[in-house]
């Protein structure tokens, strides 16, 4: 699995607390744009996608969710609940957020611009599409 967490370091003190994230040093690549997922209403899923060459790092800064992650031939369950802890989910990825709180807010740092066209959207085309990379001997995981 191309995932892993990333426990960020608490800066100020016990009563003012403050994270700081820079590019390739608390994180492994550059970080090109930044959005956040927030106001999910009740039982309502995201994510449902992978991305052919997009690393990404989440962080629920607020609220609380469940990301799950499937490479194609294994899954695996991760809750965010805190502002320090992070999840970096590599290429080829197949990620789907549920157990989304009303409250919470959730930051993705990623490594490139908006390009529709790095998305796999449909999970038969994701399963297609790890074949061809192991076929072609150029496994990017
Ligand atoms: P989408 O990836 O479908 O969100 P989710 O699966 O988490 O609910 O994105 C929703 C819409 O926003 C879609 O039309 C693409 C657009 N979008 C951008 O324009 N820029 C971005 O950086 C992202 C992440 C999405």
């Amino acid at each position: 699995m191309n995932t892993k967490i990333i426990n960020f370091r608490i800066l100020g003190t016990k009563e003012a607390p403050l994270i700081a994230i820079e590019s390739k040093k608390d994180i492994p690549f550059e970080i090109k744009r930044v959005y956040y997922l927030f106001g999910t209403k009740r039982n309502v899923s995201r994510g449902h996608h992978a991305h052919k060459r997009l690393e990404q790092v989440m962080i629920c800064v607020h609220g609380k969710c469940r990301v799950i992650l499937d490479d194609g031939e294994r899954n695996e369950e991760v809750v965010l609940d805190s502002p320090s802890k992070g999840l970096y989910v590599g290429p080829v990825t197949w990620r789907v957020i549920e157990g989304i709180t009303d409250d919470y807010v959730l930051l993705v740092l990623a490594s490139d611009y908006y390009d529709e066209s790095d998305y796999i959207r449909d999970y038969n085309e994701f399963k297609k599409y790890i074949e061809t990379i192991n076929k072609g001997g150029k496994n990017i995981r």
